[in-house]
């Protein structure tokens, strides 16, 4: 595929077919993608962990928890059930997830913001290589990747940055990717030329 089109193509797809799973070769074929992004000194800080399945259903059942902590101490009994059944029905309708996070490299030369813009490109590749494959994603931050426990669950330090909650799988219909966030501002009010 045309990288322009793929670049104008590809848009963020919350809904996923739940009949069609994308197979591990292929999953493994967009991350090696990822993982052609430029990055400093080459340095490629990032890390890819694939959750689904049972794997899946743990991921689920953090996120449920840390959604949880955020209730008051006197809450009912009957809402923290309804939360989790709520957290693990949305997180189990993905066929996969992948979270990407960049762990501190000792001895680098580069800032680790570097490492976190390469991460950031490398998602990028990512999502266009899946679009490629006909594959829809969903790129997102949010609790889960902001929170302690998560960083504890990956084996990661308080200071290292998980980037990004990617959901993959086939669309549902063309229908759930119409329409939904298709403009964007006009590049001149973005665009400065300094040429005197
Ligand atoms: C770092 C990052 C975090 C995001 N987090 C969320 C999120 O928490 N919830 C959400 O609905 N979308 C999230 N998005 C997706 C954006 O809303 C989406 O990419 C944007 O609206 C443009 O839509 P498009 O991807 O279809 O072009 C995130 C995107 C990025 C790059």
């Amino acid at each position: 595929m045309n990288v322009s089109k793929a670049i104008h193509e590809r848009r963020s797809v919350k809904t996923f077919s739940q009949k069609r799973q994308p197979t591990r070769d292929l999953i493994e074929k967009i991350i090696e993608s990822a993982t052609w992004a430029p990055t400093h000194h080459l340095n490629q800080a990032w890390r890819f962990d694939v959750f689904k399945g049972d794997g899946l259903l743990k991921l689920a059942q953090l996120d449920a928890e840390i959604h949880l902590d955020e209730l008051p101490a006197d809450a009912v009994e009957t809402s923290k059930t309804a939360i989790i059944r709520q957290r693990s029905a949305k997180m189990m309708q993905y066929p996969i997830v992948i979270m990407v996070s960049i762990p501190k490299l000792h001895g680098r030369k580069s800032a680790y913001i570097e490492e976190i813009a390469a991460g950031a490109a490398a998602i990028q590749n990512m999502l266009l290589a899946a679009h490629e494959e006909g594959l829809v994603t969903f790129w997102t931050t949010g609790k889960l990747a902001r929170s302690k426990k998560t960083k504890i669950f990956l084996d990661l330090a308080k200071n290292e940055e998980i980037i990004g909650v990617i959901r993959v799988g086939y669309p549902e219909s063309e229908k759930t990717h119409k329409k939904w966030r298709e403009k964007r501002e006009p590049v001149t009010n973005k665009l400065n030329w300094h040429e005197a």
